[in-house]
């Protein structure tokens, strides 16, 4: 069995390919680097584990003949799908970007998949495709209106996976992420974008940088603050997720969309409050304006994963912060 993992240099997939070594799983690496680190390259091979790292290919799905290749080297079983890029507000002003990377690279990969008949496919999808939503929390069914570039290049490759499954019986889970914070809890691997938008380690970098004075976006949102509100789901509850996900498809499971999340939600000033209460550090903040495509409130119903996956999160917002901080104190400059 091997698993071709995409994006395996960045955030999250480092952290589901430290699960699948540690579950037994063979994994070969595809990414190029652009967003990822080739040190979690170095430290996955390091690890010891019942599964390995056959290989790491660097290569950009935007060049057909790249991913191409990996298929062509590996007999591969089936596919996790995360290189992407992945930064709401800069979608807004370069579209053209996302849609390329994101719609594009996707296709390319599909292509290759179908071309040498690999037909399981572990999505990396977002509750960015459910935009401003109705009311929440959010379940599968809720519509699908995306409110920035980069929800839409996560919807658009949805709707062609439901497509390819159609015509060519492509086999398709879609993760819907809510946002994922935290990091291996032997801090091995962790969060490390740059630049970093995400909120959890943008706190603890002020934190630690007493100069640095937090930025909240926006006050005057639809929520128990007025600050956004967002379901934080751990990282390694996600990479759970995604052995479940491999496991429900290596099974004959069909093809299908799952919210993963806590079915909780913490808006930006309870976010700052639990990481002041966890490194016992004060931070002075600010209120400037909103992002663009921000969202007031996203908060997840995960019943179907819990039901048809058997999956459920298992740790805090909490527990994501302590890791997250670890993480951070040991690795991040
Ligand atoms: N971080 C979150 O909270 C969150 C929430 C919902 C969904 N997601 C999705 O999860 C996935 C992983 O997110 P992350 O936070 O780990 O991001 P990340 O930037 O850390 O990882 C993405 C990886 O993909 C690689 N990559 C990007 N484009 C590529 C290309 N054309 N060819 C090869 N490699 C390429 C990057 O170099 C990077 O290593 C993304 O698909 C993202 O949309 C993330």
């Amino acid at each position: 069995m091997l698993t071709l993992i995409t994006g395996g240099a960045g955030y999250i997939a480092s952290v589901v390919a430290l699960s699948l070594l540690e579950n037994g799983y063979n994994i070969v690496i595809f990414d190029n680097l652009e967003n990822g680190h080739r040190e979690i390259i170095d430290a996955l091979k390091k690890i010891e584990a019942k599964g390995k790292v056959v290989d790491f290919m660097e290569g950009d799905l935007r060049e057909q003949s790249d991913i191409s290749a990996a298929f062509s080297k590996h007999k591969i079983d089936i596919v996790l799908h995360f290189a992407a890029h992945i930064q709401v507000e800069e979608s807004t002003q370069n579209p053209q970007k996302y849609y390329i990377n994101n719609v594009c690279g996707s296709m390319n990969l599909l292509g290759a998949m179908l071309a040498n008949s690999v037909d399981k496919i572990v999505f990396s999808s977002t509750a960015a495709i459910y935009g401003e939503p109705e009311s929440v929390p959010i379940d599968e069914n809720h519509r699908l209106a995306p409110i920035n570039p980069y929800g839409w290049s996560k919807f658009i490759v949805e709707k062609i996976l439901n497509d390819y499954e159609a015509a060519y019986g492509l086999k398709s889970v879609s993760l819907r992420y809510f946002n994922v914070a935290g990091a291996d809890r032997h801090t091995r691997i962790g969060e490390w974008h740059e630049p970093e938008t995400h909120l959890i380690p943008n706190i603890l970098a002020a934190i630690n940088n007493q100069e640095r004075i937090f930025q909240i976006y926006g006050d005057n949102f639809n929520t128990r603050d007025g600050t956004c509100l967002r379901d934080y789901v751990n990282v390694e509850d996600l990479a759970d997720a995604h052995v479940f996900a491999m496991q429900y498809l290596l099974d004959g499971g069909t093809s299908d969309c799952f919210n993963i999340g806590t079915d909780e939600g913490y808006t930006v000033k309870e976010v700052l409050d639990a990481c002041e209460k966890i490194t016992q550090k004060k931070i002075e903040k600010i209120i400037v304006k909103r992002r663009a495509g921000d969202s007031a409130m996203l908060v997840a119903d995960s019943q179907k994963a819990r039901k048809i996956l058997n999956w459920k999160p298992k740790r805090s917002l909490e527990d994501s912060i302590s890791s997250a901080y670890k993480w951070y104190l040991k690795a991040v400059k």
